[in-house]
C-alpha cells in the first residue's frame, strides 16, 4: 500500500511553494518582503519571476534555499521540494541540498567566485564536495563543463584566475559551477543583468539549452519581462511581496490582465510598427512600512476604484491556469 508520503513524492511538481511569508523585522518596523506567495514548478520547466526592484524576487529565491538571515525570518507557508518539506529539514540536511540538488546563480559573478583560487580549483571543489569526483576525473569534468557553457580553449582556461576572464566569461564559469552537480533545480537571480545586451542574449540561450537538455528546472528571476518571455514556460509577476498575476508565459505575455503587467509590457521596446514613446508606469512603489490596506498597486493604477483602496483583490482564475489579483482586470491583446 502506498502511503501519503509516497504519493507526494510521485507528484508532478518538483517544487511547490504555498503561502510563503518571509518578513524582515527592522528597527523601523516589519517589511513583508514575501507575503503569501504560492507557485509550483514541474520537472524540466522554467519559471520566470518578474517585477520591479524591491518586490521580493530575491527574497523568494533565498527563502527556497532557506538562506534568510536575521532580521529576516520565514514566518509561514510551505516549501515542498521533491515531495519533502524544506522548512522541516535540519540545517545539515539543507547544506546537502544546497549546491547539490538546488544550486543558485547570483547576479554579480565577482561575489560568487573566490579571486585567489583558479577556476579549476573552484569547480573541482564543488565536484569533490557534492559529486565525489577527484583528481583526473574532476579535472576532465571541469574542462567539459567549461566547454558546455561556451568557454573557448577550456583546457588552458581552466587554470585561469577569475580576474583573467571578462564579465561575460566569469558568468559562464558561475553557470558551469551551478551545473556541476546536475541539480534538479537552478535558481538564477538576474544571471545576465550585469552584462551587455548581446552577451545577455547569448548567455540566456546557452543557459536555456543546458537546463532543458539536463531536464533540470529553473527559477529565472529578473526585472526584465522581455528576457523571460522567450525562455520561461510559466511566469509569475510580483508586486510588493505578492503575486499579482501568474500563468503560462504565452497567456501572460499575449493576454496580460493586471494593469501592472500591462504597464511592464508596454515599457518593452518593440521591433515592429511605428516608433512611439515607451510607456512608463507612473508613481512609485509604496513604502514597505506604509502599505495601503487594499490593493498595493492602487495608488498607481488607472483602473482604481473605491473597493481597490479598501479590499485586497484575491487571486482569481480568469482562464484555465491564468490567475490575476485585480478587482477590475480585463485581458488585453498584445
Ligand atoms: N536584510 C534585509 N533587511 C531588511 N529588509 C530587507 C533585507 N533584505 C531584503 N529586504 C527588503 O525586502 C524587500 C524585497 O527585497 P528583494 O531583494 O527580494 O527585492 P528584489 O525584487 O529582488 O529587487 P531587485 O530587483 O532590486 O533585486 C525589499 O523591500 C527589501 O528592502
Ligand atoms: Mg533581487
Amino acid at each position: 500500500m502506498t502511503n501519503i508520503r509516497e504519493v507526494r513524492k510521485e507528484s508532478e511538481f518538483l517544487l511547490d511553494v504555498r503561502e510563503l511569508k518571509t518578513y524582515f523585522h527592522t528597527f523601523k518596523g516589519v517589511v513583508k518582503a514575501v507575503d503569501g506567495v504560492s507557485f509550483s514548478l514541474k520537472r524540466g520547466d522554467i519559471l520566470g519571476v518578474v517585477g520591479e526592484s524591491g518586490c521580493g524576487k530575491s527574497v523568494t529565491g533565498f527563502s527556497v534555499l532557506r538562506l534568510i538571515d536575521s532580521p529576516g525570518r520565514i514566518e509561514g507557508g510551505e516549501i515542498i521540494f521533491e515531495g519533502d518539506s524544506l522548512l522541516k529539514k535540519s540545517e545539515r540536511e539543507m547544506e546537502k541540498i544546497r549546491g547539490n540538488k538546488i544550486s543558485m546563480i547570483f547576479q554579480d559573478p565577482m561575489t560568487s567566485l573566490n579571486p585567489v583560487y583558479t577556476i579549476k580549483k573552484q569547480i573541482c571543489e564543488t565536484l569533490e564536495l557534492h559529486g565525489g569526483l577527484r583528481g583526473k576525473e574532476a579535472h576532465n569534468r571541469a574542462v567539459e563543463l567549461l566547454r558546455l557553457v561556451g568557454i573557448p580553449s577550456p583546457e588552458s582556461r581552466v587554470n585561469y584566475y577569475p580576474h583573467q576572464f571578462s564579465g561575460g566569461m566569469r558568468q559562464r564559469v558561475i553557470i558551469a559551477i551551478s551545473l556541476a552537480t546536475s541539480p534538479s533545480l537552478i535558481i538564477a537571480d538576474e544571471p545576465t543583468t550585469a552584462l551587455d545586451v548581446t552577451v545577455q542574449a547569448q548567455l540566456m540561450k546557452r543557459l536555456y539549452q543546458l537546463v532543458k537538455s539536463n531536464n533540470s528546472s529553473m527559477i529565472l528571476i529578473t526585472h526584465d519581462l522581455s528576457l523571460v518571455s522567450g525562455v520561461s514556460d510559466n511566469i509569475i509577476v510580483m508586486y510588493c511581496g505578492r503575486v499579482i498575476e501568474k500563468g503560462s508565459s504565452e497567456s501572460v505575455i499575449s493576454m496580460p490582465a493586471h494593469p501592472y503587467t500591462v504597464g511592464l509590457l508596454e515599457s518593452i521596446p518593440k521591433m515592429t510598427g511605428e516608433r512611439k514613446m515607451l510607456h512608463q508606469i507612473s508613481g512609485m512603489v509604496p513604502n514597505p512600512f506604509e502599505m495601503p490596506p487594499g490593493c498595493s498597486f492602487y495608488p498607481r493604477c488607472e483602473l482604481g476604484q473605491k473597493i481597490c483602496e479598501a479590499e485586497y483583490p484575491r487571486l482569481r482564475e480568469i482562464e484555465e491556469g491564468h490567475y490575476v489579483s485585480c478587482h477590475f482586470a480585463g485581458r488585453r491583446n498584445f
